[in-house]
């Protein structure tokens, strides 16, 4: 039988019964929504690299999308990087400040950083704090920038950040994803 799930904000029909039982979400992001933003490296959930945010409708967390079956994720709600904004529509608070803090060079990592600290924020209704936020990256690894200025980008979102911030990416107003310009869905 069909389902259906949404991935920033356009609908998806998923007929499990021709795709393999253990196809994972990343791979039906990346294959078949053609959306590659979300990486995979190590598939077994230590590297962080294709974290996505899952809303059900009352919570939103973010998923380690390598580990997430696809069959578990009828009628919810994925977010990828690409929906939370783009070189098109504008960049997300979280992407404009991982990239003026300095806390990107590769950029393999960036996206599975941002999609963590989206899911962190929406999950506590944008109110952690930098005890939080530090604790809620063990998953997730950069080979190239280091820790620290992706960690002070992240924390400066916290509510007792005390992080200088560069004046361009002061305004966090606009930290919900982007609407689909075709759809106007978000
Ligand atoms: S590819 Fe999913 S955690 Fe590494
Ligand atoms: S910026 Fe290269 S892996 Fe993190």
């Amino acid at each position: 039988m069909a389902e259906y799930i949404t991935i920033n904000g356009i609908s998806h029909k998923v007929n499990l019964a021709v795709l393999p039982p253990d196809i994972t979400l990343n791979t039906f992001i990346r294959e078949h929504a053609q959306l590659t933003a979300t990486k995979f490296m190590c598939q077994e959930g230590g590297c962080g690299a294709c974290v996505c945010v899952v809303r059900d409708g009352k919570r939103s967390w973010a998923v380690n999308s390598c580990l997430t079956l696809l069959n578990t994720c009828a009628n919810l709600e994925i977010v990828t990087a690409e929906g939370l904004g783009n070189q098109r529509t504008g960049y997300n608070p979280i992407q404009k400040r991982l990239a003026k803090m300095n806390g990107t060079q590769c950029g393999f990592c960036s996206p599975g950083f941002v999609m963590n600290m989206y899911g962190l924020l929406e999950q506590n209704d944008g109110k952690v704090s930098m005890t939080e936020v530090e604790n809620s990256f063990g998953g997730n690894i950069c080979r190239c920038t280091g820790y620290r200025p992706i960690l002070d980008a992240m924390k400066s979102f916290a509510v007792d950040s005390n992080i200088q911030v560069p004046k361009e990416c002061a305004d966090i107003e606009d930290l919900k994803p982007r609407n689909c310009p075709k759809t106007g869905l978000a």
